[in-house]
């Protein structure tokens, strides 16, 4: 989550028994140490790139009339060998270490254009910010704030790479451009959620929203959500408001997941808490439709999914908790889902197997299913708390947990996992099926971890790390893999500083990856999100703003793709089939970059598109 939605929702997560400590942050380690503050180097030198050129474009429409064949996303297990084209060799020069620009950075030969800031027009008749604070019912009908996860879906009858509709996801407010003295919960509500916007590409490379399309469609914090799944008759058949709305993630049948980041309704705490914390499932192609909570997924701090899909299209879809600390996850459909016919699809995701991930010290793993009745999870369980954020031989005092019925189990899935005995990792955020379908997830940090495991070596970790796992045969349906550490973020070990901030990448270092992305020419991509980051944090002063990276997946070698104006996260990760256009997020930047107002103070989230000048694959 950012920092700012952490500040809203740390009330609800210590009642929730979420335990930190001091020494989270770097700043707080920078303080008990000086010596500790090392600069980084700018460290270039890096090889060229291995690129796992296999193609994985499943089909995402089907029978769908408007969801035509086309990127697969977040979806690994291609096996055809690549068609000639572009080369996709990732050559670019890689920025500077420590830029604090308040821009967007890209590298020698690329752009970054703004196509679609906080309170911009959306849906038809929209008004538009301007400069002036707006309120609920204007701010429905336009762009949310703190633009997040996003994917982009192809349309029948457009030319993929020239057009299409972007989904993205609003995680919280940009409280600037709202004026709560009209209607507060439901202006703040407004501007959370979702957008579908069309959008389409010039001669001249240039992207814009379609204005007047009718797939442009806001989802809020005041819209009306149906509820399928095991806990629907608990939860209620409708729920009003998403909210939070971190990562996303997309499906094999061409719809779209916004994932709730929150367990409660933090904007209007007159909603029952168990209608929040869910995977929605949305269908950008029909406007009409109404988009459905699918509680068989589990109920937690949801950061994204990502899939991955057998010969016999039978699929996985991974997800995190990003709790400190929280577990991965893995949601198998019990059927496979039909690429002939798209509308078989849709009840998919309301019935299967939630599973929560044991990473074992020797590298070996199992999919611990959560099933009531299976695993400890019966009357009378004992939730054994956070017990990695307590020193060895420090007692939690477990607590008594009732799971009569599988709605029991979903809706207290961060209980169910721990009881069951799945492995409390370092605050999950995305994870991404690779064209090889080896998977990553990003551990963002966890500076209050006070017993390691194999799997999350630091007791104390500000900058986090990245793992790896296979499964079994390659198989969505596995329930055993191997797993290993792809890197861990952090400075140069040259530095010389203490082991806990020591990472082990090679090239540009960074700290805190939250995005990760292997798009479908199998490079791997990272974003960072270091908290708040103002420019005397000592995360900007070692690291420069938020940023992107290129990484390796043979040697973890890195390199520093783009950096983002001042206050911002980045985040989100779309393309074109062809990768030509990178849609990327810019979340609460908080200085000049972006503003309306003469004045300032205004700096708004936004969308860019990133394409290289002479309109060749991005990254090459
Ligand atoms: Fe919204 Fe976990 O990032
Ligand atoms: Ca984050
Ligand atoms: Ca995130």
């Amino acid at each position: 989550m950012s920092y700012l939605t952490d500040k809203l929702r740390a009330p609800y997560r210590q009642a929730e028994g979420e335990l930190t400590v001091p020494g989270q942050m770097l700043d707080e380690i920078v303080a008990a140490n000086p010596a500790r503050r090392t600069l980084l180097k700018n460290s270039v030198g890096m090889s060229l790139l291995s690129v796992f050129g296999v193609t994985s474009l499943a089909a995402c429409g089907g029978s769908g009339a408007e969801a035509p064949a086309g990127d697969g996303g977040d979806g690994g297990g291609g096996t055809t060998p690549p068609p000639a084209g572009p080369d996709y060799s990732v050559t670019f020069k890689p920025l500077p270490g420590k830029t604090v620009a308040d821009t967007v950075t890209v590298p020698e030969g690329y752009v970054a254009e703004v196509l679609y800031s906080a309170g911009d027009k959306c849906v038809a008749g929209s008004v538009g910010y301007a400069g002036v604070a707006q309120s609920f019912p204007a701010t429905e009908t336009q762009a949310g704030g703190q633009h997040d996860g996003m994917h982009f879906y192809p349309l029948d009858g457009v030319d993929q790479n020239k057009g299409g509709l972007l989904v993205l996801n609003h995680e919280n407010v940009d409280a600037a451009t709202l004026n709560l003295g009209v209607e507060a919960t439901r202006t703040n509500l407004s501007n959370v959620g979702v957008s579908v916007i069309e959008i389409a590409r010039a001669d001249n490379g240039t992207w814009s929203v379609k204005q007047g399309s009718r797939y442009n469609k806001r989802y809020s914090g005041n819209t009306v959500y149906n509820v399928g799944g095991p806990a629907a008759s608990a939860v209620g058949r409708t729920v009003v408001g998403t909210l939070n709305n971190c990562a996303s993630g997309n499906t094999p049948w061409g719809t779209y997941l916004t994932c709730e980041e929150t367990t409660n309704n933090y904007w209007d705490t007159t909603q029952d808490a168990k209608g929040y914390g869910w995977v929605v499932e949305i269908d950008p192609y029909e406007p009409s439709s109404t988009a459905v909570k699918r509680t068989a997924m589990g109920r937690f701090s949801h950061e994204n999914t990502a899939y991955m899909v057998d010969d016999n299209n039978r699929v996985a879809f991974y997800m995190g908790d990003d709790s400190t600390p929280g577990c991965i996850y893995k949601f198998v459909p019990t059927k496979a889902y039909d690429p002939a016919k798209r509308a078989n699809n849709m009840g998919l995701l309301d019935e299967g197997t939630l599973y929560a991930a044991r990473f074992n010290d020797d590298g070996s793993g199992n999919w611990v299913e959560l099933t009531v009745g299976k695993n400890n999870l019966t009357a009378g369980a004992t939730d054994p708390g956070n017990y990695t954020q307590v020193a060895t031989g420090e007692v939690i005092k477990g607590t008594l947990v009732d799971f009569n019925t599988q709605a029991d189990v979903l809706i207290d899935t961060q209980k169910a996992a721990r009881v069951a005995g799945a492995t409390l990792m370092d605050r999950p955020e995305w994870i991404t099926v690779g064209v090889d379908n080896t998977v990553y997830c990003t551990l963002t940090n966890n500076g209050s971890r006070r017993r390691t495991s194999a799997s999350n070596p630091r007791a104390s970790n500000p900058h986090g790390h990245i793992i790896r796992w296979n499964e079994a045969n390659d198989s969505p349906l596995a329930t055993t893999f191997t797993w290993d550490l792809l890197l861990l973020a952090g400075q140069d070990k040259e530095d010389g500083a203490a082991a806990n901030v020591t990472g082990d990448i090679k090239g540009d270092e960074f700290s805190c990856p939250d995005g990760i992305r292997v798009d479908p020419k199998g490079r791997l991509w990272v974003q960072t999100d270091m908290g708040d980051t103002n420019p005397n944090n000592s995360y900007v002063k070692t690291f420069g703003n938020n940023s992107m990276y290129y990484v390796d997946q043979e040697t973890g070698e890195s390199k520093r793709f783009l950096v983002g104006p001042l206050g911002c996260e980045i985040t989100g990760i779309a393309y074109t089939p062809d990768l030509t256009t990178f849609f990327i997020n810019i979340q609460h930047p908080d200085k000049t970059w972006n503003t309306v107002r003469s004045g300032g103070g205004d700096a708004r989230s936004a969308t860019v598109v990133v394409r290289r000048k002479d309109g060749k694959p991005v990254g090459a």
